[in-house]
């Protein structure tokens, strides 16, 4: 473990057991970042109030058991210890992050089996920006997960079973199953969706024929399922189509609809209502879970069977927890959903364990997404107050790139290549870099921006440092002279760099993908100031000066393009 602010913690944690005894071996030593030194440790006055002594004789007692300590440790104020690391130490730990091929990274003992649910669109509607976002978190959670050793297995929960099919497999066979592919592959979902919807509100004919349809599409008549599989593989072509442009790491494995449970909620019911955990309530099968109840006071019923005897949304995740304890064997389920399903979901994980379906040593948690905002602070529609559609969205983010990256000389299909690239960080950036629970503002303004936490900034410091590779005629992996940090920009980012292990860790075991943009953005500003201060490729830089600082590029480009490619963003080589 490199992380220094770890080390830290560590060392000073035995101090104060060796001063103190034993039990303060735990206590939190309050290490932070400090304008007078490298770090400072703050537990001195917290510890002095508990034992009643002078604190800055308790940092004086930590001080002396810190004297084999790799740097110099200094008592200042009310009785803070000013920690400064030994540049030799700093040297040794940035040389074995260099040597190591996972940058310190370290792999979770024992490893979990991680079950991941995420993206969900709905085909009977359309795939909307809120899609987007659930989309690209939960692939940055799936990338994290197996970067430090979990098991991950994809669940894309597709809102595919539903009444609305009845009306959805009439309107194809109005139109046509050709044209209905048609319109389906390239995204026309909600038009769709929307035209069988005002047969339906208008036409009593199609009304009945769309009623008659579902029953006979539950009963699993096979011409009525084909139709529905024509209607589906059509819609998950264009859904595909949006992760492969988007370079999301779903596919059809990993296709877990709703209409997957079918065949299991007639069960679900039953053991439900078996072992008392579900009960009638005015001819609904209904779970009660405790602590629920509602603006009356009366318990909130999670209905898992309708009183006409239909299955809804929550009978279908009642049938999902389960599998996927049982036999997908998670540890550990992550859904990442809109925050407005916080309820639902707080509800099926209480059922659940009341079921005995999620035992304690299993975490369910919902990673609950932020809705995304238009620049008016409403929920982002188009103009004519339409939902966007996401291959328009991400046409036009490509196109911005485009036009931004325009005058930089390079031939038609390299412009096109990094014009998809920055376009797709930009998107991608924008969603992962403010905290997954926050509502956030939709601005291709501020996502393509090429200064600030963004895509664009991101990609372009990693550009940067790949062209300094260039200029020198090597590549960044020759670069393993020996880091001397000298300079305080040297230091400063050689420091930061050494916490990427620990922060890795920290960001897959608590879902928080913007921690490690703020992680890379940091490292991005700390490589810029560097690059001002210190001269690499000058020539009157003399060669182990240079050898060293080559091998810091290296290492802070490495650091940047790991950290991009876990959060799922591209990295043009030239930009
Ligand atoms: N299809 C749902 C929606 O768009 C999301 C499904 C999330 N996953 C789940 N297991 N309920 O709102």
């Amino acid at each position: 473990m490199t992380d220094p602010q770890i080390v830290l913690t560590e060392r000073v944690q035995q101090a104060l057991a060796h001063a103190f005894g034993a039990e303060h071996a735990d206590a939190d030593p309050l290490i932070r970042p400090s304008q007078f030194a490298d770090f400072q440790a703050n537990v001195a006055m917290s510890l002095a109030k508990r034992l009643r002594r002078a604190p800055r004789e308790v940092a004086e007692a930590i001080r002396a058991e810190l004297s084999d300590f790799p740097g110099t440790v200094e008592v200042s104020g009310p009785g803070f210890l000013n920690i400064t690391l030994d540049d030799g130490w700093i040297a040794a730990e940035a040389q074995r992050m260099l040597d190591d091929p996972r940058l310190g990274v370290g792999t979770v003992t024992p490893s979990q089996t991680v079950v991941i649910d995420y993206s969900a669109p709905n085909a009977a509607k359309e795939m909307h920006v809120g899609h987007l976002r659930t989309t690209i978190v939960g692939d940055a959670l799936a990338r994290l997960h197996e970067h430090v050793g979990n098991t991950v297995i994809r669940q894309n929960h597709l809102g595919d079973w539903g009444t609305p099919f009845g009306m959805l497999i009439e309107h194809l066979l109005d139109i046509g199953e050709e044209a209905a592919v048609g319109q389906l592959e390239a995204g026309m979902g909600t038009e769709f969706y929307q035209a069988a919807r005002a047969k339906f509100d208008g036409d009593e004919a199609f009304k009945q024929r769309a009623r008659v349809r579902v029953t006979t599409l539950q009963s699993g008549d096979p011409d009525t399922l084909r139709l529905w599989h024509v209607f589906m593989d059509a819609t998950v072509r264009y859904f595909n189509k949006v992760y492969s442009r988007l370079g999301v790491t779903l596919t059809d494995a990993d296709l877990a609809g709703e209409s997957m449970y079918n065949p299991m909620l007639e069960r679900t019911c039953a053991d439900l209502e078996a072992s008392g955990t579900a009960e009638l309530s005015e001819g609904a099968l209904c779970v009660f879970p405790p602590g629920f109840t509602g603006s009356d006071d009366k318990p909130l019923p999670l209905i898992i069977r309708k009183s006409d005897g239909g299955y809804g949304y929550a009978t279908t995740d009642m049938a999902a927890i389960r599998y996927r304890v049982h036999d997908l064997k998670a540890g550990r389920i992550l859904y990442v959903v809109g925050a407005d399903q916080a309820l639902h979901f707080r509800m099926v994980f209480a059922a659940a364990r009341q079921a005995g379906w999620l035992p304690d040593d299993v975490s369910a948690e919902h990673v609950q997404i932020g809705m995304m905002l238009g620049k008016d602070g409403r929920r982002f529609k188009t103009r004519s107050g339409e939902s966007i559609k996401l291959t328009d969205l991400l046409d036009e983010a490509v196109e911005r790139a485009t036009a931004a990256i325009a005058d930089r000389g390079y031939d038609a299909a390299t412009q096109a290549e990094i014009a998809r690239a920055v376009g797709m960080g930009a998107v991608k950036y924008a969603d992962l870099s403010v905290s997954h629970d926050s509502e956030y503002v939709f601005d291709f303004d501020r996502m393509l921006g090429f200064t600030g936490n963004t895509g664009p900034y991101m990609q372009y410091a990693t550009a940067r440092i790949r062209s300094i590779f260039r200029k020198a005629g090597m590549e960044p992996a020759e670069a393993q002279g020996a880091i001397t940090p000298g300079e305080p920009a040297e230091r400063a980012l050689s420091l930061h760099l050494l916490g990427f292990g620990e922060l890795v860790s920290q960001v897959a075991a608590q879902s928080e993908p913007h921690r490690l943009c703020a992680f890379l953005f940091e490292t991005a500003s700390l490589f810029s100031t560097f690059y001002e201060q210190c001269p690499v490729l000058r020539t009157d830089v003399a060669p182990e000066l240079r050898a060293s600082r080559l091998a810091l590029c290296s290492l802070t480009l490495r650091t940047l393009e790991t950290g991009l490619d876990l959060l799922g963003v591209p990295v043009p080589e030239r930009m």
